[in-house]
């Protein structure tokens, strides 16, 4: 998605540890316009299925998966990170490793609002480890509902997740993929879009 690429390169920057900061358009300021884009994008790549919910986790995944649902009029839920006493006691729920934190957490979702033989589209602003989104499949087939695919705002190329999900017949699309970030310097992967 060229108007995407184009953001990072005006507006993201590289960090150490190989973090790519974009908090001025994804993270923390939200650019809605481009949101808008990738919602219409993310609809286009998904036309063909019969979606019935969008799947994410707090916090960054939640306002790019609203915006996206304006265009598949489908409703959002997003995993939760923390117990809550307000959260229904019956879950289904996800493990997810953090490489970051170097442990693995939780992430639930109220089996209200995940019923069996949902066609369900999981939503994320970006693919590194894949541990986020194979938590959330975890939850959705605990539902027995059917995960569709998932659309990622970007992808890491040169870290694992994006392999493993692939391997594991995932239908992931991914707006931006990052080849390499070296030096300051972004390169995109520049198949399929
Ligand atoms: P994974 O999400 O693919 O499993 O990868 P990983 O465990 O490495 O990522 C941990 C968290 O860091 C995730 O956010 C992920 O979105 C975020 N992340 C990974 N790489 C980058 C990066 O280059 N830049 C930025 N800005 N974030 C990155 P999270 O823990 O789910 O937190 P939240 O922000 O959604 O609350
Ligand atoms: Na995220
Ligand atoms: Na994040």
């Amino acid at each position: 998605m060229e108007l995407l690429k184009r953001k990072i390169i005006e507006k993201g920057t590289v960090k150490e540890g190989n973090i790519l900061k974009v908090d001025n358009f994804l993270n923390h300021q939200l650019d809605i316009d481009l949101l808008n884009e990738v919602g219409k994008e993310f609809k286009r790549r998904f036309a063909e299925e019969n979606i019935t919910k969008i799947l994410t986790a707090e916090v960054s995944g939640i306002a790019i998966a609203a915006i996206t649902a304006q265009y598949f009029h489908v409703p959002v839920v997003f995993a939760k990170k923390t117990e809550s006493k307000n959260l229904d006691e019956e879950t289904f729920e996800g493990n997810v490793y953090s490489y970051t934190k170097e442990k693995q957490y939780k992430i639930r979702v109220s089996k209200k609002y995940i019923a069996k033989g949902e066609n369900i589209l999981i939503i994320d602003d970006f693919l590194a480890n894949g541990q986020a989104i194979l938590g959330l499949k975890e939850i959705v087939d605990a539902a027995e509902a059917n995960l569709v695919g998932a659309g990622v705002v970007i992808e890491k190329g040169f870290q694992e997740g994006g392999k493993i999900l692939r391997a594991d017949h995932i239908n992931i699309q991914s707006l931006a993929i990052i080849e390499t970030m070296e030096d300051n310097k972004i390169v995109f992967r520049d198949y399929r879009d």
